[in-house]
């Protein structure tokens, strides 16, 4: 029986936010209003949303760098700023400081060991090891980009928050910096994260919460959220026009739509998965070509622009 107990307890999901109906205004202005969701330890979550849709706001709170008008959030069950590593929106660096000098003060700020040592590491990997004795105001644009990430990275925190991390990035950067997110997942480390850049949400993020004017939309894995709304498109090119009979036992599935116009069929469903291995069985030697188009996020983003229009 304790046994049993030991065992259930060591498998319980530890969440690492809880942000439960979180209000903020500014005056008369709700920038947010009525938020809750939670965010599993080990998890990517991304938060997404137009400009001004309070995802920096509702970042800040979970920091504890705001309080909310109203509503709860905690961080593994405390509000203590030491387990969080924040990353914000405007970069957050000395100007004066070299790109080591940054990183070994907030080491030490939060009383690193070694803290040269752990600068150099960060700065390297982040790419910036050849410019670690360069000003920051000497920097890039994309540079200082990374050079806030790495300052946010020195406190080894238990939840890393990251507003807009690859802004301004070039493309091969963006890569190298969503590499060194997921190896950051690996070392156990929860991460939160802002962007507007939807391939990036899709390729990173376990799951994704939406906000639109300070609502919550929906939270779920970015494949879920995607079949909520959106169909995929899988094309079946046949070498001889389709038999009625062979139509019909394609159209197995009420939430399908299949069309056909002469040797070309497409079918709307929400699982290609399931259909692609059905239309081989149906059609065998018929078919000289499948073709599957499945929708993005982004595909979604501008689905929700147009209902809302
Ligand atoms: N200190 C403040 N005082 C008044 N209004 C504020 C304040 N901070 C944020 N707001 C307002 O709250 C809303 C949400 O802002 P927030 O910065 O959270 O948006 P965001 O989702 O992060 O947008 P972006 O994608 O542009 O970074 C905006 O309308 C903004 O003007
Ligand atoms: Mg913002």
């Amino acid at each position: 029986m304790l046994n049993l107990f030991i065992l259930c307890a060591c498998n319980t999901v530890v969440d690492a936010v809880i942000v439960e109906n979180v209000v903020k205004r500014f005056g008369s202005f709700t920038a947010l209003d009525g938020v809750s969701f939670s965010i599993g330890e080990g998890e990517i979550f991304g938060l997404l949303g137009h400009n001004g849709a309070g995802k920096s706001t509702l970042i800040n709170i979970i920091s504890l760098i705001s309080k909310p008008t109203s509503g709860v959030v905690s961080v593994f069950g405390k509000k203590d700023r030491s387990l969080i590593g924040l990353a914000p929106q405007e970069n957050a660096v000395y100007a004066d400081l070299t790109c080591l000098e940054n990183v070994v003060h907030f080491a030490r700020l939060y009383g690193i060991k070694n803290p040269v040592i752990v600068a150099a590491h960060l700065l390297s990997v982040l790419g910036l090891d050849g410019k670690a004795e360069a000003r920051a105001r000497d920097l890039s644009g994309g540079m200082r980009r990374r050079l806030n990430l790495a300052c946010s990275m020195v406190y080894n925190p238990k939840l890393l928050i990251l507003d807009e991390p690859t802004s301004g990035l070039d493309p091969i950067a963006r890569r190298a910096l969503w590499k060194t997110i997921k190896d950051v997942q690996k070392e156990g480390i929860t991460i939160l994260l802002t962007t507007h850049y939807m391939d990036e949400a899709e390729y990173l993020c376990d799951r994704i919460a939406i906000l639109d004017s300070g609502r919550l939309v929906d939270v779920d894995t970015p494949l879920r959220l995607k079949r909520k709304t959106l169909h995929s498109v899988v094309t079946v090119e046949l070498n001889k026009v389709p038999t009625s009979a062979e139509l019909k036992r394609l159209s197995i599935h009420p939430e399908d739509k299949v069309l056909q116009s002469g040797t070309t069929i497409t079918i709307e469903c929400n699982e290609p998965e399931r259909v692609i291995p059905l239309a081989s069985k149906v059609f065998g030697e018929k078919i000289a070509r499948i073709n599957v188009n499945n929708p993005t996020l982004e595909d979604l983003f501008m689905k929700m622009a147009e209902v809302k229009r």
